[in-house]
């Protein structure tokens, strides 16, 4: 695909199954991330891959994170969190890791970050892969931060959940780039 009929086009799919993207794409994914934008070039990022059983475990950990919490859970509502990552057959935790820079606040390593996990939504999309980024409470819960291995100087971005669009591709929604570009004009 085009790349500039990926960046104009590129949406999310929610509903992903198997086949899982092979081992040439995943490389291609990850390579797209180390091409996000990153200020004085600290490499704030990093990345876990998580299939098969790393998906149940997840799951495990975002249900002991409401245990932990005291949320009242009925038997079908702790099996949908538990299910909740098996809705695609591979996910990637982007993981911002942050440090002490004199020009470099935390906030843009964080932007740097976000950057890579957009452009591997694109790399998943260029293939012909979907993607949805999820976050939810659980990407800031100690429970699953700790579980993930989540530094205290690190931050879970998101979850990019990856695989086969189950269907075709939602629909696109049309903007008129005029209702957010505007000229700015000196006095
Ligand atoms: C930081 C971040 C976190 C997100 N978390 C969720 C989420 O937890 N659940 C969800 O349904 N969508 C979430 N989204 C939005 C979807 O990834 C997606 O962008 C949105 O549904 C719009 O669809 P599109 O990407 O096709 O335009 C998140 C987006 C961002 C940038």
């Amino acid at each position: 695909m085009d790349a500039l009929e990926a960046l104009t086009t590129r949406r999310s799919s929610p509903r992903l199954s198997a086949p899982a993207p092979t081992h040439e794409q995943i490389d291609i994914i990850v390579q797209s991330a180390l091409r996000a934008a990153d200020h004085a070039l600290l490499r704030p990022s990093r990345f876990l891959l998580l299939q098969d059983q790393a998906l149940t475990r997840l799951g495990e950990l975002f249900l002991a994170a409401d245990i932990a919490d005291g949320v009242e859970l009925t038997p079908a509502q702790r099996e949908k969190i538990l299910n909740k990552p098996l809705r695609a057959p591979t996910i990637i935790v982007a993981i911002a890791a942050l440090q002490e820079h004199p020009k470099v606040p935390t906030i843009e390593q964080e932007y740097s970050a976000a950057a890579a996990v957009q452009c591997m939504s694109l790399a998943a999309y260029a293939q012909g892969l979907g993607s949805m980024w999820r976050t939810g409470s659980k990407a800031y819960h100690e429970i699953v931060r700790s579980g993930l291995g989540v530094q205290l100087n690190e931050k879970i971005i998101g979850f990019l959940y990856l695989g086969t669009p189950c269907g075709p591709l939602k629909g696109l929604v049309e903007h008129d780039v005029n209702d957010y570009l505007s000229l700015w004009e000196t006095d």
